[in-house]
């Protein structure tokens, strides 16, 4: 729940920093709504971190200034570029998703809740970011996504 907490961080971040430089003409509205229900995701993860009396990563900082450079960054180069990465990285969010509900215990029926809601709002994200014009990464960009995200993951189960 610790990693779930951390993506839910840079999700946040993402969208800041996309909504900061990105022009997302017709399409802000979306954005804007798939970020709101971020700060929802967000909120969800920490309470459940709090009921399992678990802790935030420290490493979160770190992490919320990485995504919003980066959200900030593709914004600033295209829309497309920015919406592709939104699609890119919604993709790993739900594969990572996807796996931690394979591993949940079935009787934690409350984090099963969350994830599952999450994972059907990330997938919505990943498609309106693509129907809104975002760029398909090519595979190595993806293959390096998923070689970031495993690093994440790592390091804030830990830490
Ligand atoms: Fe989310
Ligand atoms: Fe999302």
């Amino acid at each position: 729940m610790r990693v779930n907490h951390t993506g839910e961080v840079c999700a946040q971040a993402l969208y800041q920093g996309q909504a900061l430089t990105a022009k997302l003409p017709g399409v802000r509205a979306e954005m804007e709504q798939a970020a709101q229900e971020e700060v929802d995701h967000l909120a969800w993860c920490h309470e459940r971190l709090q009921q399992l009396d678990s802790r935030p990563s420290v490493l979160n900082p770190i992490f919320y200034a990485a995504s919003f450079a980066v959200g900030a960054g593709a914004g600033a180069i295209s829309d497309r570029i920015s919406l592709g990465f939104v699609a890119a990285t919604e993709d790993q969010v739900c594969a990572h998703l996807q796996r931690h509900l394979g591993e949940l215990p079935p009787e934690d029926t409350a984090s099963r809740a969350i994830v599952e809601q999450m994972h059907i709002d990330e997938d919505s994200h990943r498609q309106s970011a693509l129907r809104a014009g975002g760029l398909q990464f090519p595979e190595p960009v993806k293959k390096t996504m998923t070689l970031v995200s495993r690093l994440m993951t790592e390091s804030v189960s830990r830490i």
